[in-house]
């Protein structure tokens, strides 16, 4: 394990500064030569805004640039950073450091993914299933030729999915998930949550064919509401209650 200091060679420490420092533990593993996961500790000033993510990236600037993490837009919108911080699922953009209330500041890829190296993992399984729901709508051929421009749909029809359409495909709900660490072809709580939100849009005709492709082995009968995937979930989609209305169709109880 090693333990480097956050202030890095040439910089100056601010007299005026109010900053508090943390040990950032940041897990290190690359599957072509690890046999296993090793932590490096640094010690790193932060200030009340600072995010977990903009701590790895000064990590990265001054001591170690090989550390492989993946983001992009900084604003919890694209979903690349997820990450298990001090032990939970979190973007790491979008969690403070002064709010996780430790000295300790631990970081490690996301559960069930495999590793690609370090905080980095593949994504293939995650949207394998996405696009087997077939997330787009599905309209009837006559109707997408015809002429009419818009298909309407009133603010009561919009209630019904509009919080599932909030989903950036984080991965959060997945790594959080038992079902998803026990069953390596269980479909997953992002694609059953986005099956519920296209199933759930009056523009939309793909229910029956929707309800048949998770209506199977490895499906939506595989999940045993544990409820973790919507703890976790950054953007409030909720993906146990969208399961539960989509054994509502299945079950005859929703229509
Ligand atoms: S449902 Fe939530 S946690 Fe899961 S991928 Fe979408 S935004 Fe992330
Ligand atoms: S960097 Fe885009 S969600 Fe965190």
């Amino acid at each position: 394990m090693a333990q480097v200091s956050g202030i890095a060679e040439g910089q100056t420490p601010n007299p005026k500064s109010t900053s508090k420092s943390i040990t950032l533990r940041i897990a290190r593993f690359n599957p072509t030569h690890d046999g296993e996961r090793s932590f490096m500790d640094f010690t790193i000033p932060y200030e009340r805004w600072t995010t977990v993510l903009e701590a790895i990236l000064e990590v990265k600037k001054h001591f170690d640039h090989s550390i492989a993490v993946r983001y992009s837009c900084r604003q919890a919108t694209c979903g690349s950073c997820g990450m298990i911080i001090n032990g939970k699922p979190r973007l790491a953009c979008f969690t403070k450091i002064s709010e996780l209330d430790s000295d300790t500041v631990t970081v490690e890829p996301m559960n069930n993914f495999p590793i690609i190296r370090d905080l980095a993992v593949r994504f293939e399984r995650l949207f394998d299933s996405h696009h087997k729901i077939k997330p787009f709508l599905m309209r009837d051929d006559s109707e997408i030729t015809s002429n009419e421009k818009e298909f309407l749909q009133s603010p009561e029809e919009l209630e019904q999915y509009i919080q599932f359409a909030n989903c950036i495909k984080c991965g959060l709900c997945n790594s959080a998930c038992p079902t998803m660490a026990t069953d390596s072809s269980f479909i997953g709580p992002q694609a059953l949550a986005q099956a519920y939100r296209y199933v759930a849009d009056s523009r939309d005709k793909g229910k029956d064919s929707r309800l048949k492709i998770i209506d199977e082995s490895h499906g939506i009968w595989r999940c045993h509401f544990a409820g973790s995937c919507s703890q976790v979930c950054p953007k409030g989609v909720d993906p146990a209650m969208g399961i539960q209305f989509l054994r509502g169709y299945l079950l005859g109880f929703r229509s």
